[in-house]
């Protein structure tokens, strides 16, 4: 099922009987993880009130576009910012026809407008306006100006007509939407990801840990998933929700990291290693809780298996793509440990900046491989993984 995890989904609603499957719509679009915020029209409020989507959506409705108040909250740029993609669902003849000539008389075709989204169209009207030439004419130049459409379904009208031109069904409309966004960059191949950090045991209730929020490794687990890729996740323990149509792993200990992506990687096509793997571990782990008997206590720490080095250094290794988290020097750290791990690729960050890295939602990174290296400048991290998810899928092709 194709998902809107993390995408922000504006929904257009313009004056037609089909406006009342606006509400169905905005769950059916939930349900696939997106944020739904909803513009009305001044007819379609005539058909189902903002009170309804409202309380669906959990966010005010936007209905007027010089209201003073609205624009002190999300203004209508900030609207068309926001959005992800713009859905117009129910869309008249008359909002095509608004579209195709540029209008912006109120807010969704201002911010039909202003918006850098895509736009995924569900027109709805009577049988005898969607065959009409002109509509015709107008969803031809909406199509060829890169707008996408879904429906109309034929059948039987409210009007009582039998034709093409009823609003096709939420869950399908909800699944165009959804399609829009799977790349299909990584169909068919198998991506292992680890994330967060491990934890190394002292004693049976203490352990060295690192404060690795494991969301870099999750943002690409999403990323791969949604380019088609079969994902596995192999996770140290972290707070977050497991993604959608992601195999989650769970471990705790670098070793157990360790067996967990031996055991998934036999053949898998993509290694990344996001994980901030503790570099030592106790020499052995007490049995008993450790009594603070003694004023000092020296614990002694022996080194873990590099994860990402012993599955690069495997026969037949898949894409490997390691990550250097570094403080200064940090494309020369890099480079140097892409060559000493036998890497196709790593990424590196500069987690001195407190805005970026470990526990934000932010990351600026540059991607290095053997051939040269290309900085990817500060965005959210789905935005960050989307684009080093489109990177490895290059990568691997010029290598097909
Ligand atoms: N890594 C791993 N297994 C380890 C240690 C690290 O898989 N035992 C992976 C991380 O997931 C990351 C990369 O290796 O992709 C980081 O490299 P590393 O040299 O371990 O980084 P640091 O620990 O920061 O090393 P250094 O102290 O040498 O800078």
């Amino acid at each position: 099922m194709a998902h809107l995890f993390n995408r922000n989904v504006l929904l257009g609603v313009s004056g037609g009987i089909a406006a009342y499957k606006s509400a169905e719509l905005v769950r059916q679009l939930q349900e696939r993880g997106a944020r739904v915020r909803v513009v009305m029209t001044r007819g379609a409020q005539e058909f189902i009130t903002p009170l309804t989507l409202q309380a669906l959506s959990g966010q005010p409705v936007h209905t007027e576009l010089l209201d003073a108040e609205a624009e002190m909250g999300m203004g209508h740029i900030e609207l068309a910012r926001w959005a992800d993609l713009l859905l117009l669902a129910p869309a008249t003849a008359d909002l095509l026809a608004r579209l195709v000539v540029g209008r912006a008389d109120d807010l969704l075709t201002t911010v039909a407008l202003a918006t850098p989204a895509p736009v995924l169209i569900a027109p709805a009207m009577n049988q005898q306006m969607w065959q009409d030439p002109a509509t015709t004419a107008n969803v031809q130049t909406l199509v060829e100006r890169g707008y996408h459409m879904v429906g109309p379904a034929a059948g039987e009208q409210a009007c009582g007509d039998v034709g093409p031109g009823r609003m096709e069904e939420p869950a399908v409309i909800a699944a165009a939407a959804g399609a829009l966004f799977e790349s299909g960059l990584l169909a068919g191949k198998r991506v292992v990801i680890t994330a967060g950090p491990t934890r190394e045991a002292l004693d049976p209730v203490r352990y060295l840990s690192n404060n690795s929020s494991g969301k870099m490794g999750y943002a690409l687990a999403r990323a791969a998933a949604e380019a088609g890729a079969v994902t596995t996740l192999v996770s140290g323990p972290v707070d977050l929700e497991h993604p959608a149509h992601v195999t989650v792993v769970d471990v705790e200990s670098a070793q157990d990291m360790l067996d967990a992506c031996l055991a998934h990687t036999a053949g898998c096509d993509i290694f990344i290693a996001c994980a901030a793997v503790a570099d030592y571990r106790p020499k052995a782990m007490a049995d008993d809780k450790i009594k603070k008997d003694a004023d000092t206590l020296s614990i002694e720490l022996v080194k873990n298996p590099d994860i990402l080095a012993t599955v690069a250094a495997a026969d037949n290794p898949p894409f490997t793509v390691g990550f250097a988290a570094e403080t200064s020097n940090v494309l020369d750290y890099a480079r140097g440990k892409l060559e000493r791990k036998g890497l196709d690729m790593i990424i590196a960050n500069d987690v001195s900046n407190r805005d970026i890295g470990f526990n934000s939602d932010q990351n600026a990174v540059t991607i290095l491989t053997p051939r040269g290296e290309l900085p990817l400048a500060q965005a959210g991290k789905d935005t960050i993984a989307r684009q080093i998810i489109e990177h490895i899928a290059a990568a691997l092709e010029s290598t097909a």
